[in-house]
């Protein structure tokens, strides 16, 4: 299959669109990350979305729609704080996960009696649902168990030659995935942190979520598989920017290995870039921005050929959660304290 490279323009989206209700696959931009896209209606575009990512089957889709009545056509017994946080956040980087009506088929839930369903803040994603005339389920646009997308690039590197087409409308603002938040069980709970915190999703609601932690048996399906990773062993350490810095560059002394290093603004001038190849993920106060281009860093030590990663963590608050839970799971939990 020949891979159809658009700008995201009105004329690209229409074309993706047909795409999409023909039964096809379409790779799309958000604000989070690229979406691989297939009409909701369609079982066999569906499971095309699973064998083209390698995903494991038992590992659920989010709905992806353009209009909150969608939302209530396809939940029950949502709890009443559900519209205050749909108000508040949609469209945007927030996934609900909800008890689905039996109604709704059990293509793309792998079997649950939930759905997880978002309304992306991203024009082109929402035209896109729009123009198809039908909710759409979409993964990351990666191969499953690499970083996400967050380029039309990195979307063609995995999977040129196995999806009908892709909308280029440039890097993703935020580059981390949707806040995955359940509700479906009374009190709400993040099942993956996101660019939305449990703070703000505690000031719309009043209830603080509880944080699914990365050890014990996940709730949701996907948190137990390998994820993000790039092919190089990474390692994190976490630390004061100094202390962190001293024993990277200790390690990698260590190593006669290509050394990349995932640096800080704050420590960047630290490590010895005729030796290793060091990326600055930037400021330890802005975490947002680090979490921007994450996905990009980790794919170029991987387009360089970097044999071993060692990367800063970063404070575990805020949007610093969701940096921190994808760097850890790209670890494959090789986390170390300084
Ligand atoms: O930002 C995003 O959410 C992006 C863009 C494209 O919208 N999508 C995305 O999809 O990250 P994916 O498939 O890579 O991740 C979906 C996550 C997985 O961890 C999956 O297990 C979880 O959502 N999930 C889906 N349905 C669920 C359910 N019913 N209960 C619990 N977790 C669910
Ligand atoms: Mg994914």
């Amino acid at each position: 299959m020949k891979t159809a490279v658009r700008v995201a323009d009105r004329f690209g989206v229409m074309e993706a669109a047909r795409v999409i209700r023909n039964g096809g696959l379409a790779a799309f931009p958000t604000e989070t990350v690229y979406g691989l896209g297939a009409s909701a209606l369609n079982e066999t575009a569906v499971e095309n979305i699973y064998a083209v990512k390698g995903r494991p089957a038992d590992n659920p889709l989010i709905l992806h729609i353009c209009d909150i009545s969608q939302f209530y056509a396809c939940t029950e017994q949502t709890p009443d704080y559900c519209a205050a946080l749909i108000s508040a956040f949609w469209p945007g980087p927030l996934t609900v996960v909800a008890l689905k009506k039996s109604s709704v088929p059990a293509w793309g839930t792998a079997g649950l009696h939930t759905i997880a369903i978002r309304m992306p803040s991203n024009q082109t994603a929402r035209l896109l649902i729009e123009y198809a005339q039908t909710p759409v389920y979409a993964p990351s646009a990666n191969v499953s168990g690499k970083p996400s997308s967050t380029s039309a690039q990195h979307v063609l590197r995995d999977l040129d030659g196995k999806i009908d087409i892709i909308l280029d409308g440039g890097s993703c603002v935020h580059g981390l995935e949707s806040t995955v938040l359940d509700v479906s069980c009374g009190l709400p709970r993040i099942l993956r942190p996101g660019f939305i915190t449990a703070e703000m999703v505690c000031a719309e609601t009043g209830l603080y979520p509880e944080l699914e932690s990365l050890r014990g048996k996940p709730k949701s399906p996907g948190m137990k598989y390998a994820h993000y990773a790039p092919k190089a062993e990474l390692t994190v350490i976490n630390g004061a920017p100094e202390r962190a810095a001293a024993l990277i560059n200790e390690r990698a002394g260590d190593e006669d290995k290509y050394i990349g290093i995932l640096a800080t603004s704050q420590t960047i001038n630290m490590y010895d870039k005729s030796k290793y190849l060091v990326l600055n993920a930037g400021d330890r106060s802005r975490p947002e921005l680090i979490g921007a281009s994450l996905f990009a860093a980790l794919r170029s030590f991987d387009d360089k050929g970097v044999d071993i990663i060692y990367a800063e963590g970063i404070a575990d608050s805020g949007v610093g959660a969701a940096v921190m839970n994808r760097l850890t799971k790209a670890s494959g939990g090789r986390v170390v304290d300084v």
